[in-house]
Protein backbone atom coordinates (compact mmCIF):
# COMPACT_ATOMS: atom_id res chain seq x y z
CA UNK A 1 0.00 0.00 0.00
CA UNK A 2 0.91 3.47 -0.76
CA UNK A 3 1.56 6.04 1.61
CA UNK A 4 -1.49 8.15 0.05
CA UNK A 5 -3.42 5.07 -0.70
CA UNK A 6 -5.73 5.88 2.30
CA UNK A 7 -5.92 8.11 5.50
CA UNK A 8 -4.54 6.19 8.30
CA UNK A 9 -6.04 5.51 11.32
CA UNK A 10 -3.96 3.68 14.09
CA UNK A 11 -4.20 2.33 17.24
CA UNK A 12 -2.42 1.63 20.47
CA UNK A 13 -3.97 0.08 23.36
CA UNK A 14 -3.86 3.55 25.02
CA UNK A 15 -4.36 5.91 22.02
CA UNK A 16 -5.88 6.33 18.44
CA UNK A 17 -4.48 8.28 15.55
CA UNK A 18 -7.21 9.51 13.63
CA UNK A 19 -8.36 11.90 10.85
CA UNK A 20 -9.60 15.35 12.26
CA UNK A 21 -13.49 15.67 12.22
CA UNK A 22 -15.20 18.97 12.49
CA UNK A 23 -16.42 18.00 16.14
CA UNK A 24 -12.66 18.81 16.67
CA UNK A 25 -12.81 22.92 15.76
CA UNK A 26 -12.84 24.03 19.51
CA UNK A 27 -9.98 21.77 20.73
CA UNK A 28 -8.00 22.22 17.83
CA UNK A 29 -8.63 26.41 17.92
CA UNK A 30 -7.14 26.35 21.52
CA UNK A 31 -4.14 24.26 20.78
CA UNK A 32 -3.57 26.04 17.59
CA UNK A 33 -3.20 29.14 19.74
CA UNK A 34 -1.47 28.12 22.22
CA UNK A 35 2.10 29.40 21.83
CA UNK A 36 3.79 27.04 24.88
CA UNK A 37 3.17 24.11 22.16
CA UNK A 38 4.67 26.15 19.04
CA UNK A 39 7.33 27.37 20.61
CA UNK A 40 10.05 25.33 19.36
CA UNK A 41 8.37 24.74 16.30
CA UNK A 42 8.67 25.64 12.61
CA UNK A 43 6.22 28.53 11.66
CA UNK A 44 4.48 26.82 8.89
CA UNK A 45 2.63 24.02 10.27
CA UNK A 46 -0.41 23.93 8.06
CA UNK A 47 -3.33 23.51 11.37
CA UNK A 48 -2.19 27.30 11.59
CA UNK A 49 -2.22 28.17 8.03
CA UNK A 50 -5.98 29.60 8.84
CA UNK A 51 -6.90 31.26 11.83
CA UNK A 52 -10.03 29.47 12.30
CA UNK A 53 -9.28 25.76 12.85
CA UNK A 54 -12.95 24.48 11.26
CA UNK A 55 -11.57 26.01 8.06
CA UNK A 56 -8.17 24.07 8.51
CA UNK A 57 -10.10 20.67 9.38
CA UNK A 58 -12.56 20.95 5.91
CA UNK A 59 -9.10 21.78 3.83
CA UNK A 60 -6.97 19.45 5.67
CA UNK A 61 -8.06 16.36 2.67
CA UNK A 62 -7.78 18.63 -0.13
CA UNK A 63 -4.89 20.71 0.85
CA UNK A 64 -2.42 18.26 2.75
CA UNK A 65 -3.32 14.84 1.58
CA UNK A 66 -4.78 14.75 -1.86
CA UNK A 67 -1.30 16.83 -2.95
CA UNK A 68 0.75 14.16 -0.77
CA UNK A 69 2.09 16.55 1.39
CA UNK A 70 0.96 15.52 4.57
CA UNK A 71 -1.28 13.89 6.74
CA UNK A 72 -2.39 15.72 10.48
CA UNK A 73 -3.96 12.94 12.39
CA UNK A 74 -5.88 14.03 16.18
CA UNK A 75 -4.05 11.94 18.80
CA UNK A 76 -7.13 11.14 20.99
CA UNK A 77 -7.33 8.40 24.05
CA UNK A 78 -8.88 5.24 22.72
CA UNK A 79 -10.90 5.65 25.53
CA UNK A 80 -12.67 8.74 24.54
CA UNK A 81 -11.63 9.13 20.65
CA UNK A 82 -13.69 12.14 20.52
CA UNK A 83 -11.05 14.13 22.89
CA UNK A 84 -8.43 15.86 21.01
CA UNK A 85 -5.19 15.12 22.89
CA UNK A 86 -2.24 16.63 20.30
CA UNK A 87 -1.54 16.41 16.30
CA UNK A 88 0.46 13.56 14.86
CA UNK A 89 2.03 14.38 11.16
CA UNK A 90 3.62 12.53 8.24
CA UNK A 91 5.44 14.39 6.12
CA UNK A 92 8.09 15.08 3.32
CA UNK A 93 6.96 11.86 1.83
CA UNK A 94 9.81 10.71 -0.92
CA UNK A 95 8.05 7.55 -2.75
CA UNK A 96 11.30 6.76 -4.75
CA UNK A 97 13.36 5.97 -1.46
CA UNK A 98 10.22 5.58 0.00
CA UNK A 99 11.14 7.66 3.32
CA UNK A 100 8.81 10.05 5.50
CA UNK A 101 9.42 12.25 8.09
CA UNK A 102 7.25 12.30 11.10
CA UNK A 103 6.07 14.98 13.91
CA UNK A 104 4.12 15.21 16.91
CA UNK A 105 2.33 17.94 19.63
CA UNK A 106 0.74 17.31 22.37
CA UNK A 107 -1.35 19.28 24.62
CA UNK A 108 0.44 20.67 27.37
CA UNK A 109 -1.46 19.11 30.46
CA UNK A 110 -0.58 15.54 28.99
CA UNK A 111 3.23 16.17 28.92
CA UNK A 112 5.54 13.92 30.83
CA UNK A 113 3.00 10.78 30.12
CA UNK A 114 4.93 9.01 27.81
CA UNK A 115 2.58 10.12 24.91
CA UNK A 116 4.99 11.72 22.37
CA UNK A 117 6.99 8.14 22.88
CA UNK A 118 4.15 5.98 21.92
CA UNK A 119 2.79 7.94 19.42
CA UNK A 120 6.55 8.17 17.36
CA UNK A 121 6.81 4.72 18.17
CA UNK A 122 3.35 4.18 16.38
CA UNK A 123 4.10 6.21 13.69
CA UNK A 124 7.37 4.19 13.27
CA UNK A 125 5.30 0.76 13.20
CA UNK A 126 2.94 2.35 10.43
CA UNK A 127 5.26 3.58 8.12
CA UNK A 128 7.19 0.35 8.41
CA UNK A 129 5.15 -2.25 8.54
CA UNK A 130 2.28 -0.82 6.81
CA UNK A 131 3.48 1.17 3.67
CA UNK A 132 6.96 0.08 3.52
CA UNK A 133 9.30 3.08 4.00
CA UNK A 134 12.99 2.21 4.48
CA UNK A 135 13.75 5.44 6.16
CA UNK A 136 12.14 7.54 8.60
CA UNK A 137 13.37 11.27 9.56
CA UNK A 138 12.41 13.88 12.30
CA UNK A 139 13.94 17.28 12.76
CA UNK A 140 13.71 18.43 16.46
CA UNK A 141 15.50 21.73 17.86
CA UNK A 142 18.25 20.78 19.56
CA UNK A 143 17.18 22.19 22.81
CA UNK A 144 14.09 20.02 22.74
CA UNK A 145 15.12 17.33 25.15
CA UNK A 146 12.09 15.19 25.21
CA UNK A 147 11.30 15.10 21.68
CA UNK A 148 15.06 14.24 21.20
CA UNK A 149 14.36 11.59 23.74
CA UNK A 150 10.78 10.06 22.34
CA UNK A 151 12.72 9.64 19.08
CA UNK A 152 15.73 7.70 21.19
CA UNK A 153 13.38 5.46 22.77
CA UNK A 154 12.19 4.93 19.25
CA UNK A 155 15.41 3.68 17.61
CA UNK A 156 15.91 6.51 15.81
CA UNK A 157 19.73 8.08 15.62
CA UNK A 158 20.46 11.33 15.72
CA UNK A 159 22.42 10.95 12.64
CA UNK A 160 23.05 14.75 11.95
CA UNK A 161 23.03 16.82 14.98
CA UNK A 162 23.72 20.74 14.59
CA UNK A 163 22.22 21.64 11.05
CA UNK A 164 21.01 25.14 10.16
CA UNK A 165 17.65 25.47 9.01
CA UNK A 166 14.53 27.62 8.35
CA UNK A 167 11.78 27.34 10.62
CA UNK A 168 10.18 30.59 9.52
CA UNK A 169 11.73 32.49 12.29
CA UNK A 170 13.51 35.63 12.33
CA UNK A 171 16.83 33.30 12.70
CA UNK A 172 17.80 30.01 11.36
CA UNK A 173 17.38 27.55 14.06
CA UNK A 174 20.15 24.92 15.55
CA UNK A 175 18.33 21.43 14.02
CA UNK A 176 19.19 17.73 14.97
CA UNK A 177 17.79 15.62 12.24
CA UNK A 178 17.00 11.91 13.44
CA UNK A 179 16.68 9.04 11.42
CA UNK A 180 15.54 5.41 11.29
CA UNK A 181 16.74 2.83 8.30
CA UNK A 182 15.25 -0.40 7.95
CA UNK A 183 18.36 -2.20 6.97
CA UNK A 184 19.84 -0.75 10.30
CA UNK A 185 17.57 -1.97 12.61
CA UNK A 186 18.29 -0.92 16.14
CA UNK A 187 22.03 -1.16 14.48
CA UNK A 188 22.99 2.33 13.55
CA UNK A 189 26.32 4.49 15.03
CA UNK A 190 26.32 5.44 19.06
CA UNK A 191 26.36 8.80 19.22
CA UNK A 192 29.68 8.73 20.92
CA UNK A 193 30.57 7.33 17.33
CA UNK A 194 28.73 10.22 15.44
CA UNK A 195 30.22 13.01 17.43
CA UNK A 196 34.11 11.19 17.14
CA UNK A 197 33.61 11.13 13.85
CA UNK A 198 31.89 14.59 12.99
CA UNK A 199 34.89 16.31 15.43
CA UNK A 200 37.40 14.67 13.56
CA UNK A 201 35.81 16.01 9.84
CA UNK A 202 36.19 19.56 11.43
CA UNK A 203 39.39 19.13 12.53
CA UNK A 204 40.76 17.90 8.93
CA UNK A 205 38.39 20.96 7.54
CA UNK A 206 40.16 23.42 9.70
CA UNK A 207 43.65 22.23 9.64
CA UNK A 208 42.78 22.04 5.51
CA UNK A 209 41.49 25.83 6.13
C1 LIG B 1 8.10 17.58 23.12
C2 LIG B 1 6.80 16.87 23.44
C3 LIG B 1 6.23 16.32 22.14
C4 LIG B 1 7.10 15.72 24.40
O1 LIG B 1 5.87 15.05 24.63
P1 LIG B 1 5.63 14.17 25.91
O2 LIG B 1 4.42 13.33 25.65
O3 LIG B 1 5.63 15.01 27.11
O4 LIG B 1 6.94 13.26 25.89
P2 LIG B 1 7.14 11.91 26.70
O5 LIG B 1 6.27 11.91 27.91
O6 LIG B 1 6.99 10.76 25.73
O7 LIG B 1 8.61 12.05 27.17
C5 LIG B 1 9.73 11.78 26.37
C6 LIG B 1 10.94 11.82 27.26
O8 LIG B 1 11.21 13.17 27.63
C7 LIG B 1 11.32 13.27 29.04
N1 LIG B 1 10.77 14.56 29.42
C8 LIG B 1 9.48 14.94 29.40
N2 LIG B 1 9.39 16.23 29.76
C9 LIG B 1 10.65 16.65 30.03
C10 LIG B 1 11.21 17.88 30.43
N3 LIG B 1 10.45 18.94 30.65
N4 LIG B 1 12.56 17.96 30.56
C11 LIG B 1 13.34 16.89 30.31
N5 LIG B 1 12.86 15.71 29.92
C12 LIG B 1 11.53 15.58 29.79
C13 LIG B 1 10.49 12.12 29.57
O9 LIG B 1 10.91 11.78 30.87
C14 LIG B 1 10.78 11.05 28.55
O10 LIG B 1 12.03 10.44 28.79
P3 LIG B 1 12.10 9.08 29.61
O11 LIG B 1 11.17 8.17 28.88
O12 LIG B 1 13.53 8.71 29.51
O13 LIG B 1 11.61 9.36 30.97
C15 LIG B 1 5.77 17.81 24.10
O14 LIG B 1 6.40 18.47 25.16
C16 LIG B 1 5.22 18.85 23.13
O15 LIG B 1 4.21 18.62 22.46
N6 LIG B 1 5.88 20.02 23.05
C17 LIG B 1 5.46 21.07 22.13
C18 LIG B 1 5.56 20.65 20.67
C19 LIG B 1 6.91 20.06 20.30
O16 LIG B 1 7.92 20.57 20.73
N7 LIG B 1 6.86 18.98 19.52
C20 LIG B 1 8.05 18.28 19.07
C21 LIG B 1 8.67 19.00 17.93
S1 LIG B 1 10.08 18.16 17.30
Amino acid sequence: MDLFDEMPHIESKRLVLREFVSSDADALNRFSHNQRIYRLLPTFLYEQRYNDARVVIERTRAECFDTKESILLAICPRKDPQKMMGIAEIYAYEPRKPKASIGYRISRRYWGQGIATEVAGMLKSYLLDEVHMRTITAHVIRKNIPSALALKKNGLFRLYPGVWEDWGQDKPVLVDKWIYKRRWGNQGPTQEEIEKALAAIKQTQSQSA
